[in-house]
């Protein structure tokens, strides 16, 4: 492995209770690591997370550390029951400072996002020197600065994707670089929801029950790459570098994963006292983690063209 095992044990960490985020997490800075893009981000000024949500994966790919007692996911309380239904838990405000017991060695210039309340937590973690709520699919980041980099793993979600990728153009210094993941035709066949479960009725209150709604409203925009270098290319933005990104085997483990029962899970968590809590955390650790990394290791080994779900790019204004 070429990835920081520091970084890697950050994330398992973090989803201990959610291990397919964690394994999807770790994959994400991996790519990005192989292909350059951290290190264009490293050495960038002016730079924007365009969707940074509540900062954790910056504050975890740099290496930043909450103390150990500190558990990010089982804040979530106001809206448990509402999880079934497709609400975002973590769409509240924390009510506590968040305590941090290392810094992240990576630094944005600006985050940007349309939620308040994962703003609010975005602004303790340190990584963001300024934070701008407001809509992307309005364009909302554009004119506020010109950056010499953006990056964003929400693009897939946004509406209409030439507007957004003009946004982009206009917010770039001449040279400027956009980096972002991007779902490929087949991510949706290759969900166990999206796919036989989604389309047979006598499943329905299962899968409605937990896919939360993510297949029809979340994923916006699928394309493949011809599609989206013809959408760059029109917005002025030439493709430097497209690697493939996710395997199909790592997409079906993740559309499954632990989520079903994050409920249940944090309440039970919460009801440990705390030395039982640590104990129980690490067990969890020490049996999975290494089947996790084996995973990890297995993704990308197998990745291909012929079996990746999503595309990382890097692009340049010109
Ligand atoms: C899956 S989260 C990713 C968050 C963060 N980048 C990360 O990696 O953890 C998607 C994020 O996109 C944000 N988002 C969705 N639609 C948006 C929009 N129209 N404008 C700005 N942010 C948006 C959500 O609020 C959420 O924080």
């Amino acid at each position: 492995m070429t990835l920081d095992e520091a970084v890697i044990d950050n994330f398992l960490d973090f989803f201990w209770c959610r291990l397919e985020s964690g394994l999807w997490r770790t994959i994400d800075c991996f790519s990005l690591q192989t292909s350059g893009a951290l290190d264009l981000l490293k050495n960038s000024r002016k730079t924007l997370d365009l969707g940074c949500g509540d900062g954790c994966f910056w504050f975890l790919a740099g290496g930043g550390k909450f103390h150990p007692k500190f558990d990010f996911l089982f804040q979530a309380t106001e809206n448990l029951a509402e999880f079934y239904r497709g609400k975002d838990v973590f769409d509240d405000s924390l009510g506590k400072e968040i305590p941090i017991i290392k810094r992240s060695k990576v630094q944005f210039y600006r985050g940007f996002d349309i939620k308040s309340t994962l703003l609010s937590k975005a602004d303790m973690l340190g990584v963001y020197r300024k934070l701008i709520q407001g809509d992307a699919n309005n364009n909302e980041f554009v004119e506020a600065e010109i950056y010499d980099y953006i990056f964003s793993n929400i693009i897939y979600w946004l509406d209409d994707l030439p507007k957004i990728f003009a946004g982009i153009h206009k917010s770039l210094s001449d040279g400027g670089k956009f980096v972002f993941f991007m779902p490929v035709d087949r991510f949706l066949e290759c969900r166990p929801f999206g796919g036989e479960l989604f389309l047979d009725s006598s499943y329905d209150d299962f899968v409605r029950a937990i896919d939360r709604g993510r297949f029809v409203s979340d994923i916006k925009n699928v394309l493949s790459e011809e599609e989206i270098r013809a959408m760059l290319g029109a917005a002025g933005l030439k493709v430097r570098h497209c690697s493939p990104h996710l395997t199909m085997s790592t997409i079906k483990l993740w559309d499954v994963g632990m989520r079903p029962f994050f409920p249940l899970l944090s309440n039970m968590a919460k009801r440990i006292n705390t030395h039982d809590y640590l104990e129980v955390k690490n067990t969890w650790l020490k049996d999975w983690g290494p089947l996790l990394k084996d995973l990890i290791v297995a993704d990308r080994s197998n990745i291909s063209g012929e079996n990746c779900c999503f595309k990382l790019y890097i692009c340049e204004k010109y």
